[in-house]
């Protein structure tokens, strides 16, 4: 048996129970790895809380990493010893869009990572990048792999160009360093001028109060003469997507991945098609792209920034401390 956390159906804090399940031996293709981190998501605190509750009972979260303990028959892509981070969509190899929705994501549709042990098919995980620590690599499987698809995969960032990155949370900080590690120039906006100036430390080149500066989409159109930023990391949703599409360039990219304020709102379709943008709806990733991030963090040294951690079984008090969005960057959890 494993120690696991196993949130009741319908989810919900008062739902959240220390359980154990059993642990059996890697069958061919399969690995068993001794979880050690997990980080927190938007999606994760959805189903946690119960806005999207499973109807079974169901071990949560989506990222995990840790060690590698045993190997099935076959197996190559790992070895025992091998730290390894978990894969959003274990069923989505590459290429394009595979799956639609989360029947098939840990934590929501299928049991999560909130455990010691695992048993999983070798798609279900990556190498993790080298010299990180488990907390680090746990920071991947959602927040890092969505910002690279947006930047690098649905679009293909390169240096010189600029983009805006809304808020401190997850997503965001990891587009802020991955499109400095590609030579763009960064917008960054936050409701906080003690966290703007933590993004200045990471290296934003122009900072906006988006409280104090409500139409900051024209100010970001300013900022770059007029001409507009080539990609928009939207994080915020309906009511940040006007002003995200007036910060685009005629013809620039809109990543559509968050729903921070809401699930539905105005659309300015006319300004969609006179600006000719390009609005790409985002989940998460493949695992090629994931492997391509990592290759991405081995090649420079770069880290995640992690704002605090705390022990598995304090997952409520975790998802309580994410709601009250003062942290910058991501919360994980030690197993
Ligand atoms: N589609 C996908 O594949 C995908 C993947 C991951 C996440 N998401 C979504 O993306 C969103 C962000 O996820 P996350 O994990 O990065 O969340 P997070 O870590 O919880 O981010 C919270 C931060 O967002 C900022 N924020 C809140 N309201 C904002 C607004 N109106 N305008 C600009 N920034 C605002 C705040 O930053 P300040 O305190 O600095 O103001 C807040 O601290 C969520 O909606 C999540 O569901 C989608």
């Amino acid at each position: 048996m494993t120690k696991a956390i196993i949130l009741q159906a319908g989810g919900g804090y008062a739902n959240v129970t220390v359980g154990s399940r059993e642990a059996r031996l890697p069958k061919a293709g399969e690995v068993t790895v001794r979880l050690y981190a997990n980080s927190l998501n938007y999606h994760d605190f959805a189903v946690v809380s119960g806005m999207w509750g499973p109807s079974e009972p169901r071990i949560p979260m989506a990222d995990g990493a840790g060690e590698v303990v045993a190997v099935g028959a076959g197996v190559t892509a790992f070895k025992v010893g091998d730290s390894v981070v978990s894969t959003f969509f274990p069923t989505w190899q590459s290429g394009e869009p595979l799956v639609e929705g989360f029947a098939t994501v840990p934590g929501d549709g299928v049991d999560g990572y909130a455990r010691e042990l695992v048993t999983a098919t070798v798609e279900s995980f990556t190498l993790a990048p080298k010299g990180w620590t488990h907390i680090e690599a746990s920071t991947l499987t959602t927040a890092a792999l969505t910002a690279w698809r947006a930047l690098m995969s649905d679009d293909h960032l390169k240096p010189g160009d600029t983009v805006l990155v809304q808020g401190t949370g997850g997503v965001s900080i990891f587009a802020l360093q991955f499109a400095k590690l590609a030579g763009a120039t960064v917008i960054a906006t936050s409701s906080s001028e003690e966290k703007l100036e933590k993004l200045k430390a990471l290296g934003a080149d122009h900072l906006i109060n988006y409280k104090a500066t409500p139409a900051w989409g024209t100010l970001a159109r300013d900022i770059t003469d007029g001409c507009g930023v080539d990609h928009v990391v939207e994080v915020g949703g309906p009511a940040t997507l006007e002003q995200s599409m007036l910060a685009a360039r005629v013809g620039g990219h809109v990543s559509v991945i968050g729903i921070l304020t809401g699930l539905a709102g105005h659309f300015p379709l006319v300004m969609a098609l006179i600006k000719q943008l390009r609005l790409q709806g985002v989940l998460v990733g493949n695992r090629t792209q994931q492997q391509a991030m990592i290759q991405a963090i081995d090649a420079n040294s770069m880290h995640p920034v992690v704002d605090k951690v705390f022990a598995l079984e304090d997952m409520v008090q975790a998802f309580q401390y994410q709601e009250r969005s003062r942290h910058f960057g991501k919360i994980c959890l030690q197993i």
